[in-house]
């Protein structure tokens, strides 16, 4: 399973991207605000930094406008994914910039039908949102499976991309589930290589080699 970070700070994508482990980013308009940076340029400066898929945004509603975005947003970089709404226009879109060679990242989706129409369409990635299900009393993860499921049914290539994560166990029922790429924020990365008894493991091995090296000097 691929590994992405879901941020559009710069900071945090070199910190994790320093890890050796980072496949890509994903953005969006609320991450972005966050950043005080207009965001072609901050598209171009997190380009610079990973050469994997970075996935930006398009925020008009219409499928012309979405197109004209999402022009002007492929020129940034080779990497660059356009991110585009699971809906009719959405679809639209897709079904052009696919045509035209050009990635699509499928957003906002809740449901299996949903991921279905957007593969029929072209989508490189579809991202189910599984933090926000799970904020309504609905599990997150069946999404996942079903969408395994009928995409595996069909032999479909879009990429299931697991989004609105929220901590180390979404991660690893993803993995689990078979999907294909999970976007992460940096809190969660950090969390997957904790384990307490690591940490007591390190210590107790730093304290017994202190000992060894502090009697063989007596
Ligand atoms: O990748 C989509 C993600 O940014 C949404 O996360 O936590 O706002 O639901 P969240």
């Amino acid at each position: 399973m691929k590994l992405f970070i879901d941020t559009a700070n710069l900071d945090e994508i070199k910190k994790a991207n320093s890890y050796g482990v980072l496949d890509g980013v994903t953005t969006n308009p609320t991450l972005l605000s966050k950043e005080k940076e207009e965001p072609m340029v901050q598209f171009k400066k997190i380009c610079e930094i990973v050469k994997g898929p970075v996935s930006a945004e398009v925020t008009s509603l219409d499928a012309e406008g979405m197109l004209a975005e999402a022009k002007e947003l492929a020129q940034i970089s080779s990497n660059i994914v356009i991110k585009v709404p699971c809906t009719i226009d959405g679809l639209k879109t897709t079904k052009e910039l696919s045509a035209s060679g050009i990635k699509t990242n499928l957003t906002l989706c809740f449901s299996p039908s949903q991921a279905l129409l957007v593969a029929k369409a072209g989508a490189t990635y579809v991202s189910p949102f599984v933090g926000r299900l799970d904020d309504i009393s609905t599990e997150g993860m069946n999404l996942i499976e079903d969408i395994r499921v009928i995409y595996d049914n069909y032999g479909i290539e879009t990429q299931i991309l697991v989004a609105s994560i929220r901590h180390p166990l979404h991660f690893v029922e993803a993995a689990r589930i078979g999907a294909d790429v999970a976007t992460v924020p940096l809190s969660v990365i950090e969390k997957l290589m904790k384990h307490p008894l690591t940490d007591i493991g390190i210590k107790r091995f730093s304290d017994d080699w202190e000992k060894l090296k502090t009697s063989l000097v007596k």
